[in-house]
């Protein structure tokens, strides 16, 4: 059974890359039901939208389950992962559209589980990224980089080498930073932001050169 936690506009967009996948490879996740705490008893896309309380009684049946995370939050997927992670017949696969590129060669990309790779999402070599991370549309990152887990890096951002990358970060669109710096976990980089420091100091850091506004 496989299942996207949310019902938004990125579980909507989750359920589509799914799609993609399924049809470009052999690789079918095609999801049985949205979890969600809207919209319970509606359908999307033609699944029912079921609420936790009716996703825990199934997971209590001991299938074994694929789970998506459908939120772009950093925060709210490890709010998510959190409530799940005790579950033994939970799975959370790696989702890889076909058009991702990546270094495929044993040993250059290390990464976990969870993780998420759109169309057009190029990592080059010699990377290690946590789980749940989110490559989004047509973002790029560098050698020697290091993102940690539940990081949401958004469309047309482009990370480069050597840059290392807390804990659920959040990159708006098109955010670019500079080599060798360090992302002090929890921040948020605005949209179209250009981060030429590393930041130290966990906050909403926004422009170019970005800076710290919250
Ligand atoms: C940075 C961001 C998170 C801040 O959101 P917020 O905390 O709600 O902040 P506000 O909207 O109150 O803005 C605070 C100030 O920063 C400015 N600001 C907000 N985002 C900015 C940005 N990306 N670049 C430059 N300035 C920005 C606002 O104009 C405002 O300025 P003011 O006080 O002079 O009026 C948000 O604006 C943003 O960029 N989000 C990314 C969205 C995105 O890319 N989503 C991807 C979906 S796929």
């Amino acid at each position: 059974m496989n299942v996207i936690f949310g019902s938004a506009g990125f579980a909507k967009e989750l359920d589509w890359l799914i799609y993609e996948i399924a049809e470009k490879t052999n690789i079918d996740f095609t999801p049985n039901y949205f979890v969600s705490k809207s919209d319970v008893g509606s359908t999307l896309n033609g699944k029912k939208i079921i609420s936790e309380g009716e996703f825990f009684k199934i997971v209590e049946t001991g299938i074994s389950i694929n789970v998506f995370l459908g939120v772009g939050s950093p925060i709210i997927k490890e709010k998510i992962y959190e409530n799940l992670k005790h579950f033994k017949n939970l799975n959370y696969p790696n989702l890889i559209h076909p058009n991702a590129i990546m270094d495929k060669r044993e040993g250059m990309l290390k990464m976990g589980f969870g993780n998420v790779f759109f169309p057009s999402s190029v990592l080059t070599t010699y990377i290690t990224i946590g789980n749940f991370v989110l490559f989004y549309l047509d973002c790029s990152v560098g050698h020697d980089t290091e993102i940690e887990s539940f990081t949401t890096i958004s469309p047309g951002c482009h990370i480069s080498g050597n840059v290392k990358i807390g804990k659920t970060v959040y990159f708006g669109t098109g955010a670019v930073t500079v080599e060798k710096i360090e992302i002090k976990s929890n921040s948020i980089i605005g949209a179209g932001a250009t981060v030429t420091n590393s930041i130290v100091e966990q906050g909403t850091y926004v422009g170019t050169p970005a800076k710290k506004i919250k």
